[in-house]
């Protein structure tokens, strides 16, 4: 394969500018700038955004990720689960005011939470608000949610505080469905 045809990235056209430039100042010069000039937004780009294929996940499982050193839980919803979170009142949260940063100016309803219009995929920050353990999801706790073992903090399936010592509900990350299967977070 010639180096024209060579598409595997800029990786390996670095490494090949770089050895050729090593021993002609001219040609060394007029590509560290491109380089240097490249590799920031890469490298932003990479911490910044990822692509979650989601074909996968079944109703009634979640899919835990790892985002900007967190993990991030991406569940699909039960019809139960949905019906469930939807027919709690505002009042009977502890917070009822932490937004969603994908819904600006929300309150914590469950229509508000979730990445759907549906309801059905909710996507958190797996990071218990209480001293930053990871909550359990398979149900246990007394809401159908979330249940951090650490102090026994509660979250129902909307990820929200119910009981224990936990101030706010879980966070929810920059999120969006890009296709029909694949969430970005960032
Ligand atoms: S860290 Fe979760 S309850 Fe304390």
């Amino acid at each position: 394969m010639s180096h024209a045809e060579d598409n595997t990235g800029t990786r390996r056209d670095f490494l090949y500018y770089a050895t050729a430039g090593a021993g002609a100042v001219a040609t060394g010069a007029a590509v560290w700038p491109l380089v240097n000039q490249m590799n920031p937004s890469a490298d932003v780009q990479a911490l910044a955004s990822i692509f979650v294929d989601v074909s996968g996940v079944e109703v009634g499982t979640q899919l835990t990720v790892k985002y900007l050193g967190k993990p991030v839980f991406i569940r699909r919803r039960t019809p139960e689960e949905i019906e469930e979170a939807r027919a709690v009142a505002l009042t009977d949260l502890p917070d009822a005011m932490s937004e969603n940063p994908n819904k600006p100016n929300s309150d914590a309803s469950d229509v508000n939470r979730t990445l759907d219009e549906a309801g059905e995929w909710l996507v958190m920050i797996g990071v218990c608000t209480h001293l930053g353990c990871v909550p359990i999801g398979d149900g246990s706790g007394e809401f159908g949610g979330w249940f951090c073992p650490c102090h026994g903090s509660h979250y129902d399936s909307a990820g929200r505080i119910r009981k224990g010592p936990a101030p706010r509900n879980l966070d929810i990350p920059i999120a969006s469905f890009v296709d029909e299967t694949t969430i970005k977070l960032g």
